[in-house]
């Protein structure tokens, strides 16, 4: 049934073109076809360093609607505009804040999203009606040629459906999206697989809104103290499994997931113990636990959410890393997750 299920989704997503490209020396060929699409008010999904984006014409709104649409994302979840260089990213803005320029110099291009006051000339649709921009510089070499190639600002959410976890491969964005979205870029799996850092710099002190790429240590070495918004710093402390709440959803698999921090030493045990227990339930379990470092776990995560999804496990058993370095972004996608977080 299940292969049955897989072929006839591969059916409906003829719609949408595939082509590969080398993550490294992308084509120019390529590049320029997908420049046109754009330009042409046209989807595009394309690698970034973190997570799969599909992107389009930041000024162009009927363009940025079609984002909407395909992700079926709710009108007021405003959009991340990518920019090749500084200029186009100043030319979004209309007043360069604090910090603006160090946080650049040292984390552009890379996963660090800026919020900053919007120029008259960003569109209401990207930014919700909301009075400040999200921008970010890539670092992806694919990424950054096309938007060279363009020579266009790129809005671009994750290339997920609302709710999904967030595309670490272009068969993740086509299991999701498969209307609207014109060509995927397929340069291989993401190398950070989390998404970039949300810092907001219109408040005194930033804030970080999403952990992500970067760091709340790197960031503190530019800004001194950095404020987290509740819900993402380790707000959940408690011991043992983490029961799902009834908070609203984000990167969510189909299935319940229940956290177990690492840092308690018999981690491990309680996990195996929790698994027994839920198959003598007779629930399909599957875990999640740290092989080396996290940062190959967060490269991962993703895929392997969508994996268990795949194989129609109930229950998911995932370590939780402590809430520094790359664990902080970690531990904010898998307490949304497991539907524990209000942000
Ligand atoms: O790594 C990433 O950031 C990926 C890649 C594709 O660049 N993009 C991404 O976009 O994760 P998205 O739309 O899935 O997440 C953007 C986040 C959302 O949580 C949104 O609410 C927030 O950024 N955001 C966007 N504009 C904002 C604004 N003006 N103020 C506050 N938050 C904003
Ligand atoms: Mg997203």
């Amino acid at each position: 049934l299940s292969l049955f299920l897989f072929h006839f989704s591969a059916t409906v997503t003829t719609m949408t073109e595939r082509i590969q490209i080398n993550p490294q020396i992308p084509d120019a060929a390529v590049l320029a076809r997908a420049a046109k699409i754009l330009r042409d008010g046209g989807l595009v999904a394309f690698p970034t360093e973190t997570v799969y984006g599909l992107g389009a014409h930041a000024l162009d709104i009927a363009a940025v609607r079609k984002i909407f649409a395909a992700k079926e994302r709710p009108s007021w979840d405003p959009l991340i505009i990518h920019v090749g260089n500084l200029a186009a990213a100043v030319a979004l803005t209309r007043k360069i804040p604090p910090f603006f320029e160090a946080l650049t110099t040292e984390f552009w291009p890379g996963p660090l999203t800026l919020v900053v006051e919007k120029s008259p000339k960003v569109p209401d649709e990207v930014t919700s009606g909301r009075k400040t921009v999200a921008i970010r510089m890539p670092a992806h070499p694919v990424a950054h040629a096309l938007l060279e190639a363009a020579n266009l600002p790129i809005a671009a959410p994750s290339a997920n459906k609302f709710g999904r976890p967030s595309p670490t491969t272009a068969a993740h964005v086509l299991e999701d999206l498969q209307n609207g979205v014109d060509l995927v870029l397929d340069a291989g799996p993401t190398t950070l697989g989390v998404e970039s850092t949300v810092l907001d710099l219109t408040q005194n002190p930033p804030k970080i809104l999403r952990p992500g790429g970067v760091t709340r240590e790197n960031l503190a070495k530019i800004l001194g103290e950095v404020e987290v918004a509740r819900g993402v710093s380790a707000e959940i402390e408690r011991e043992g499994a983490l029961a799902p709440g009834m908070t609203e959803k984000h990167y969510a698999p189909r299935a319940q997931v229940e956290l177990f921090e690492a840092n308690l030493h018999d981690c491990a045990a309680r996990m195996r113990s929790r698994a027994e227990q839920l198959q003598r339930d007779g629930k399909r379990v599957g875990l999640i636990t740290r092989a080396d470092d996290w940062e190959r776990f967060a490269r991962e995560l993703f895929a392997k959410l969508r994996e268990l999804d795949a194989q129609k496990v109930e229950v998911i058993l995932c370590e939780l890393p402590p809430a520094e370095g790359i664990g902080l972004a970690i531990r904010d996608r898998l307490l949304r997750a497991a539907g524990k977080s209000e942000l």
